[in-house]
């Protein structure tokens, strides 16, 4: 696998920590061990997995002498966040689309990430609802740039596209060498499942390095398991092409679970505010309900059900998305706002 020829701009200057969880291993009591990967400590504005592709996008977008980045996202997105981050810090504009896929759940005044898109300070940001079309609508906003002399990039929602993949193609060649170098046998990696490039990319980049490890997608936004396992085929496969790679991956490395999701995109289930209280608890480790806290709810409901051999070394990427906890405080009502309770 070769990702030398593909520009990027060096915004992962270190492996991300790999880390037992020595208390969340007794806790779950499982037969297995489970280790984190801190994703979650990229650089970044609050880190988090969009710094990795992000890395391969926005040079794409310098390459092509863009001087503003148009993007989209939920309410809660931890990828418009970082767009806009990595915007700010390469000195462009950046304009974003917010998709309120959950009616009415846009809120001017919101907190986390809805609230950074303010500090930070967005030149556009247009609300749409869920069923529009937004290839369209990122379209429009682009025009209307381009009308004013300026030059847009796109970059798709989630940057989910191979040349995004590639920053998981990239992590997936880092995991490899801190298994080696810690002598760690990882036999699966469990992470959140959205727009799907992390998914994708560590994939592309494993099957590539004939590293033999499984990857566990947790469906977080699509209610049908074979509507992501298609969305993860399709991105894999194009990212094995554009990394040159003449073949496919096989159908049975595509392994993706629904059954974490809850009530739907962004609506926590019990277990998964389980998993954010249990990590909290017993590592100090914050996941929140969107993302990070359903992939860690999937990894604790598939090892209680004997689905990992025993004694599996499991890795737990920590994709990030801490920033929009803050906005789900009602969700915890035994702690938010009372105190510390054991
Ligand atoms: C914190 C966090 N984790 C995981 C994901 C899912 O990653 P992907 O979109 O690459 O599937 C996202 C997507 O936005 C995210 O913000």
């Amino acid at each position: 696998m070769n990702l030398h020829k593909f520009p990027r701009r060096g915004y992962v200057k270190t492996p991300t920590p790999i880390e037992y969880l020595p208390r969340l291993t007794r806790a779950l009591d499982a037969g297995i061990e489970v280790y984190v990967k801190r994703d979650d400590l990229l650089p970044g504005t609050l880190g988090g997995n969009k710094t990795r592709k992000l890395d391969f996008s926005v040079a794409k977008a310098l390459s092509q002498g863009a001087d503003a980045l148009v993007t989209s996202g939920a309410v809660q997105s931890n990828h418009c966040r970082l767009t806009l981050a990595w915007a700010i810090r390469e000195g462009l504009e950046c304009h974003l689309i917010i998709e309120e896929r959950v009616p009415d759940s846009y809120d001017p005044h919101g907190s986390g990430n809805n609230f950074l898109f303010n500090l930070l300070g967005a030149a556009g940001l247009t609300v749409v609802p869920g069923n529009a079309d937004i290839q369209a609508e990122t379209q429009a906003a682009a025009e209307a740039l381009r009308k004013k002399g300026k030059k847009p990039f796109i970059i798709p929602g989630g940057a989910a596209d191979p040349v995004g993949a590639l920053g998981y193609a990239a992590c997936a060649q880092e995991i490899g060498d801190q298994m080696l170098w810690g002598q760690n046998d990882f036999s699966h990696v469990v992470c959140a499942s959205g727009s799907g490039g992390t998914q994708a990319g560590l994939l592309a980049g494993f099957s590539a390095l004939s590293t033999p490890i499984e990857v566990i997608g947790i469906n977080v936004r699509r209610a049908k398991r074979e509507d992501q396992r298609e969305v993860i085929k399709s991105l894999t496969d194009r990212t094995l092409a554009l990394l040159d790679l003449n073949y496919l991956i096989d159908d049975s490395r595509v392994i993706c679970y629904e059954n974490f999701l809850g009530p739907g995109y962004s609506l926590a289930a019990p277990a998964t505010l389980e998993a954010v209280r249990l990590l909290a608890r017993t590592e100090a480790i914050l996941v929140d309900p969107v993302y990070t806290g359903k992939a860690l709810a999937g990894l604790l409901g598939l090892a209680r059900e004997g689905f990992f051999p025993r004694g599996a070394k499991v890795l737990f990427l920590h994709t990030g998305g801490a920033p929009a906890l803050f906005s789900y405080l009602s969700s915890f009502p035994e702690v938010a706002g009372s105190g510390f309770k054991a």
